[in-house]
């Protein structure tokens, strides 16, 4: 299983959909697979049940998925807190796409969809998460200032080396 990780606006689903095609494997997306299974809005979810239940959800949705075939999967940058997660990655070529905080908030920014971008402590939330991501990662690689393409092959060429990404 390929897993796609970093803070929000780091590219993972645009990346991850570009992976997938290449690497002619299924791409799906953890917040997308909350939505279908849930039948409501990641806001939705956050705004009548609250976060704990958001990522209660959310770490079942992505440990039942990394159970299955194998898989390009996107997970939403928060899914890292939750110790179920962390430990149903191990084993998995988790690949963090490390995004500048000033990058980010150019890219989602202003985005009403994204509840935690709500919050007044973005970057505490920001430097909080950074040693989860790199623990977990396997290969880490930079995206700012680049497109999507670019990042996708950068991540296909380090996953093709031999001993990266196993
Ligand atoms: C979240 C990130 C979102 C989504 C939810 C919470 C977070 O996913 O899971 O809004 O805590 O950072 P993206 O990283 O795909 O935006």
């Amino acid at each position: 299983m390929i897993v796609l990780i970093g803070f929000m606006g780091a590219g993972k689903s645009t990346v991850g959909r570009l992976l997938a095609a290449k690497l002619g494997l299924p791409f799906a997306d953890a917040d997308a697979l909350i939505e279908a299974e849930q039948g409501l809005s990641i806001p939705d979810i956050f705004e009548g049940y609250g976060e704990p239940e958001f990522r209660r959800i959310e770490a079942e949705t992505i440990t039942k998925r990394l159970a299955g075939p194998e898989t390009v999967l996107s997970l939403g940058g928060g899914a890292l807190g939750t110790t179920a997660v962390r430990d149903a990655l191990a084993g998995h070529q988790v690949v963090l796409l490390d995004v500048e905080l000033a990058e980010a908030l150019r890219r989602v920014g202003g985005d009403g969809s994204r509840p935690m971008l709500a919050r007044n402590d973005v970057p505490e939330l920001y430097a909080s998460r950074q040693q989860a991501f790199r623990a977990a990662a396997k290969l880490v690689v930079p995206v700012t200032g680049r497109t999507p393409q670019e990042v996708a092959a950068s991540v296909l060429a380090a996953l093709v080396a031999p001993g990266v990404g196993e």
